[in-house]
């Protein structure tokens, strides 16, 4: 029973929309010996007796079947009732298109930290798995995206992996993916394929090898993670195109002050702003509604205040609360008496 209980609220919970990586909600629930495994390989199988020897298929939660951590280096056979299947954690080195054929009802699919190579990856191995909603391959030796993912697709995690580029085939029609994970890769150009993801609301392109912002990135993006590429500059108007973006992170870059058109910060909507780990030497113009800049090892000289406030009065004062400033070349001092009537909810600053 316990079994049920756990799917069911994972079921009831939203996507996840956690603010970084190793921080899924869901991680409890495939970790490799989380409550779902341990639960399950209590259990054999009774449910048509078709569970492959090397799996655990819990008869409680008869379309899950659990082989994470188990050193398999093939894929075992898949009963075509399953949804949920776990395959993370071991050795696998292909996905011919034969070991597929019964999984088109999968919706999870989970082949994190595996052996995968791009070559080993059949071209019609996903295609039919036409309910499949989560692909997670993060940690393999992918090379490229597969081809020919299904479009319904809600999450894809395939950071980790080797890939240098990604093309509008890639991705094209998959108008339901809303989280994205391409960090850790090494990725130089991506053009303008991502254009097109319209439901798209976490992007992670960090650690990748990108010298420029992709072009015509999905408007309706909440949280667009970029750090530790090589971006010495930002488009015109870069953040004007979006609707709903909160989170922009982009430390660890080579950001300059020549390289950031003026006002490109003067955009409300935006919570918080990482630029730390750049080579910024002012302070950019950050709209009033901002609540958390990160601005900590710069090279930065002098406290603008006009950054945060150009008029100060009983309703004109900037929302910030959290601004780091540490790493720079600046002290206490340089911090000028009328800060406290622009900075007033200022709870944390730090020089
Ligand atoms: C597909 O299902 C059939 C019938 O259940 C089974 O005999 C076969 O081994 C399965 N193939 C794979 C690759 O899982
Ligand atoms: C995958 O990459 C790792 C680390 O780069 C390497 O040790 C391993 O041999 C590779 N595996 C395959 C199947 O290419
Ligand atoms: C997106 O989700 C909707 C509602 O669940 C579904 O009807 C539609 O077919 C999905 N789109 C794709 C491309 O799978
Ligand atoms: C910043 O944006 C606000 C709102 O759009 C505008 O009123 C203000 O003039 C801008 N600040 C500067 C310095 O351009
Ligand atoms: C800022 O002050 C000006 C002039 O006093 C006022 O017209 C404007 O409404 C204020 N803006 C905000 C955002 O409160």
């Amino acid at each position: 029973m316990r079994v049920v209980i756990i799917f069911l609220l994972s079921a009831l919970l939203p996507l996840s929309l956690s603010h970084g990586r190793g921080r899924d909600p869901f991680a409890w629930l495939y970790g490799g010996r989380g409550q779902g495994y341990y639960f399950a390989s209590l259990q054999a199988d009774t449910a048509g007796g078709d569970c492959p020897a090397e799996c655990d298929c819990p008869p409680t939660f008869p379309v899950a079947m659990y082989c994470d951590g188990r050193g398999l280096t093939a894929m075992p056979s898949i009963p075509s009732r399953m949804k949920y299947l776990y395959l993370q954690n071991n050795a696998i080195t292909a996905v011919p298109d034969s070991a597929m054929v019964n999984a088109t009802n999968l919706v999870w699919l989970m082949m994190h930290h595996n052996q995968l190579t791009s070559d080993a990856i059949g071209k019609k191995a996903f295609l039919k798995m036409e309910n499949l909603e989560r692909l997670y391959l993060q940690h393999n030796n992918l090379t490229i995206i597969p081809s020919n993912l299904p479009r319904s697709l809600r999450d894809l995690r395939i950071s980790g992996n080797k890939i240098e580029k990604v093309t509008v085939g890639d991705v094209e029609g998959m108008d339901n993916l809303t989280i994205l994970y391409l960090h850790d890769n090494a990725i130089t150009d991506m053009g303008a394929s991502l254009k097109a993801l319209v439901s798209l609301t976490l992007l992670d392109i960090s650690g990748n090898k990108l010298t420029k912002v992709p072009e015509a990135l999905p408007t309706h993006l909440h949280q667009l993670y970029m750090e530790s590429n090589s971006i010495d500059s930002l488009p015109e108007n870069f953040l004007g195109g979006f609707s709903q973006l909160q989170y922009v992170r982009m430390a660890h870059n080579q950001l300059t002050d020549k390289g950031i058109p003026p006002n490109t910060f003067n955009v409300t909507g935006l919570v918080e702003l990482d630029l730390s780990f750049n080579k910024l030497e002012r302070i950019p113009l950050v709209s009033t509604t901002l609540q958390h800049l990160y601005l900590q090892a710069n090279q930065i000289k002098e406290f603008s205040l006009g950054s945060f406030c150009s008029i100060v009065d009983i309703s004109n004062f900037s929302k910030l609360r959290t601004l780091r400033l540490d790493g720079n070349e600046l002290s206490r001092q340089d911090i000028p008496m009328e800060s406290s009537l622009c900075l007033r909810v200022a709870h944390e600053i730090e020089v």
